[in-house]
């Protein structure tokens, strides 16, 4: 992508802003965030640059922008557990409304717009792995409901107006991604167990360990969001590491490559935590020939180097 004009909301959060970094070579970027859980030094590095504009606002609200927009990335939503739970009203207010008024402007601007959902829309899957056709197995009252639900609805949404007004939409459900930028206390696994493992401290895994993920190298995610938005297709598409692992692997790699001497604690699971996590990619390979490229090693190498140096 070259010479666009490109708008990222949540582009102050983690994936947000390593996009907005990618999109600045060649493109100009404006970057909405209201800073729930994003952050601006996350983007502070960018604000030098002439191409980039950050605006703090909340994508609830309606948002007028003048000029072009070619390409839209609808990031905008707290997304880790930790967050949507103690956020569970404005989470369901980013992903309902705030999906709402980022449609409205990729109509009136006809930009092509990219939507942020989730490997969270399959719930607790009983389809392993998880490919786009499946429907899901989600509580719709449970404590993830308002990001799961909200969500499924936030796809339903840009269906319709796919359906009605003809709006270039395309969904990318993103599966567990990790890299630099991820904050320490954001109750996501890997930031989790690196930060555990820097302090010595016990490493914290629920359950018996045994439930697995994938995990997917963030340059590898902004790569697929990247062609996605890019392509021709109206539609859904899951970006994720199919590399599943377990959990307990998980922990005992990061307390290796660390040199920790934290002990491992088992706390009883979450409810509704996922048992299995594992995403199908064949149509991404197939229709945006993308896959992730970044070995877990080198990935957990460069997120356990960024959590040093902010240790
Ligand atoms: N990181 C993952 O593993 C993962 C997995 C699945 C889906 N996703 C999706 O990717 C997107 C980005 O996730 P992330 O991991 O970077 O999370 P993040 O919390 O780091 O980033 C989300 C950003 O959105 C901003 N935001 C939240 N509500 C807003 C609002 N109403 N108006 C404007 N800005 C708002 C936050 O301040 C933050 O900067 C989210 O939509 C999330 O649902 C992420």
């Amino acid at each position: 992508m070259r010479d666009k004009n490109v708008l990222v909301t949540g582009g102050a959060g983690f994936i947000g802003s390593h996009l907005c970094e990618e999109l600045l070579k060649g493109n100009k970027v404006i970057c909405v965030d209201n800073l729930s859980t994003g952050n601006c030094k996350n983007v502070e590095h960018l604000m030098v640059n002439e191409n980039f504009k950050f605006i703090e606002h909340d994508v609830s609200k309606p948002l007028n922008l003048k000029g072009r927009v070619d390409f839209i990335f609808h990031l905008a939503s707290p997304a880790s557990p930790i967050d949507y739970q103690k956020l569970p009203i404005e989470t369901m207010m980013a992903n309902s409304l705030g999906t709402l008024n980022i449609l409205n402007l990729a109509k009136e601007k006809h930009s092509k717009l990219l939507l942020a959902s989730t490997s969270e829309v399959y719930g607790d899957p009983e389809e392993h792995p998880q490919n786009e056709s499946y429907w899901g197995h989600v509580n719709p009252t449970g404590p993830r409901s308002c990001y799961d639900e909200s969500k499924r609805f936030a796809e339903a949404l840009a269906f319709a107006y796919q359906r009605i007004h003809g709006v270039d939409v395309k969904i990318a459900r993103i599966f567990n991604t990790y890299g630099p930028r991820m904050r320490k206390n954001d109750g996501r696994a890997i930031p989790n167990f690196v930060t555990q493992a820097l302090n010595n401290e016990p490493i914290t895994v629920y359950g018996n360990g045994k439930q697995t993920r994938s995990f997917c190298y963030v340059s590898d995610m902004v790569e697929g969001l990247i062609r996605l938005v890019e392509s021709e297709f109206f539609d859904v598409f899951n970006l994720g590491n199919p590399d599943e692992m377990k959990i307990i692997d998980v922990a005992e790699k990061v307390k290796g490559m660390v040199g920790s001497k934290s002990d491992m604690v088992f706390r009883s699971l979450p409810k509704d935590d996922p048992v299995r996590r594992k995403p199908d990619i064949t149509k991404a390979r197939k229709k945006l020939g993308w896959k992730p490229r970044t070995g877990f090693e080198e990935g957990l190498g460069k997120t356990i180097e960024w959590f040093r140096s902010i240790h």
